[in-house]
């Protein structure tokens, strides 16, 4: 059986729209912290591929998505590369040893042998797919070089971006060598979780709004087309979805050989539709605070579907699922999205 989550990614004609939330796995299920509490850390859950495995599989069971995605994080790549990742109760993740200047980016692990570092993620791909059903499908994911970054200079995430800003406009060179050599693990990175089995890759730029939009290409665009082209070229079959959060300025200027393009909540569906709508498929984009009020689940959804029609698009919300969401609301928003697009 084929996977309709990959035909809609390609612009394919399939019996409904396919679902999926970003962060599905996730501690508004019950059931994930159940094994997160049995992993010790959230660390640990990323480390052993068998607990990792059960909690991507969860959101299929439980709330009935049409993809999973591998349970990791965006910072496993920066953890590998040799910086200290901690993750501190209520306070988020944590690098004890930030990038200042060359010298710290010169000690970091790079390329082949950084992206060999990831064992745990791609043996976590090889057991979901041994154990997900057949017309699923499996996503896999990094965070755009920027993204990255913001952390690995930061230290910690930020309101203000201000550390990495600074480096932006008084040393842009550093910055580019650091993004250069995330960019060049992060290939190698997605490569591998595609030959583990992975059938589907986003690329999260989830603090790409902090860069004006006049530097947005230099600064992260042009290296997440880099990776996205990379994969293409190697990887045909492989469906790649953008995700740049907060770029509705940016828009008309998007660009490269993908497939699918992530619209954040802030961008109204009709506006991504009339500006990219030919060129890409177009995933999202429900407020994720709608998730509180089934009333209002509903009305986005119907109103997304008649924008849409059905066509050339896959659900989603238009950011992360939250922590306190009730499970129920959540199977109410994937059940809605099967209903307005005829699932049978
Ligand atoms: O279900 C899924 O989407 C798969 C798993 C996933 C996680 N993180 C698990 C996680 C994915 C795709 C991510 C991506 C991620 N991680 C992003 C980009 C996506 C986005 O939402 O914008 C970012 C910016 C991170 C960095 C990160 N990881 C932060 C800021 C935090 C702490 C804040 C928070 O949400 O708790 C994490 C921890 C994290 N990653 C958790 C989970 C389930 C919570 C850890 C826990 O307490 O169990």
């Amino acid at each position: 059986m084929g996977k309709i989550f990959v035909d809609a990614c390609f612009g394919k004609e399939t019996p409904y729209t396919p679902v999926w939330m970003m962060r599905q796995a996730g501690r508004y299920l019950p059931e994930y912290m159940a094994v997160r509490a049995q992993a010790g850390d959230f660390l640990n859950l990323c480390h052993n591929p068998e607990m990792a495995c059960e909690v991507s599989l969860q959101p299929v069971d439980i709330v009935g998505v049409d993809a999973a995605i591998m349970f990791s994080d965006i910072l496993v790549i920066p953890d590998e590369m040799g910086m200290d990742l901690s993750f501190v109760k209520g306070e988020g993740p944590k690098f004890s040893d930030p990038i200042k200047d060359e010298a710290d980016l010169n000690r970091l692990i790079g390329g082949e042998e950084a992206a060999s570092k990831l064992t745990y993620v791609y043996e976590t791909i090889e057991l979901i797919k041994q154990k997900l059903a057949e017309d699923k499908a499996l996503i896999g994911f990094t965070g755009a070089p920027w993204t990255l970054a913001t952390y690995m200079i930061e230290g910690q995430g930020t309101k203000t971006y201000n550390v990495c800003k600074k480096m932006m406009y008084s040393n842009p060179e550093l910055l580019h060598k650091i993004l250069r050599k995330v960019t060049d693990v992060v290939k190698l990175y997605m490569e591998k979780q595609i030959q583990a089995g992975i059938d589907v890759v986003q690329i999260f730029d989830s603090w790409a709004a902090a860069i004006e939009p006049g530097k947005y290409d230099e600064f992260s665009w042009q290296y997440m087309v880099e990776i996205a082209e990379y994969l293409k070229e190697k990887y045909p079959h492989v469906p790649v979805i953008m995700f740049p959060k907060g770029i509705p300025a940016f828009l008309d200027k998007v660009y490269g050989n993908f497939d699918v393009f992530g619209v954040d909540w802030s961008t109204p569906m009709v506006f991504a539709k009339e500006r990219l709508g030919d060129k890409y498929v177009l995933q999202g984009n429900m407020e994720p605070c709608r998730l509180y009020s089934k009333e209002a689940t509903t009305k986005c959804v119907e109103a997304i579907q008649e924008t849409m029609q059905g066509k050339r698009h896959i659900f989603n919300l238009g950011h992360g699922i939250l922590p306190d969401v009730p499970v129920e609301n959540a199977k109410h928003f994937i059940n809605e999205c099967h209903r307005v697009s005829g699932k049978k």
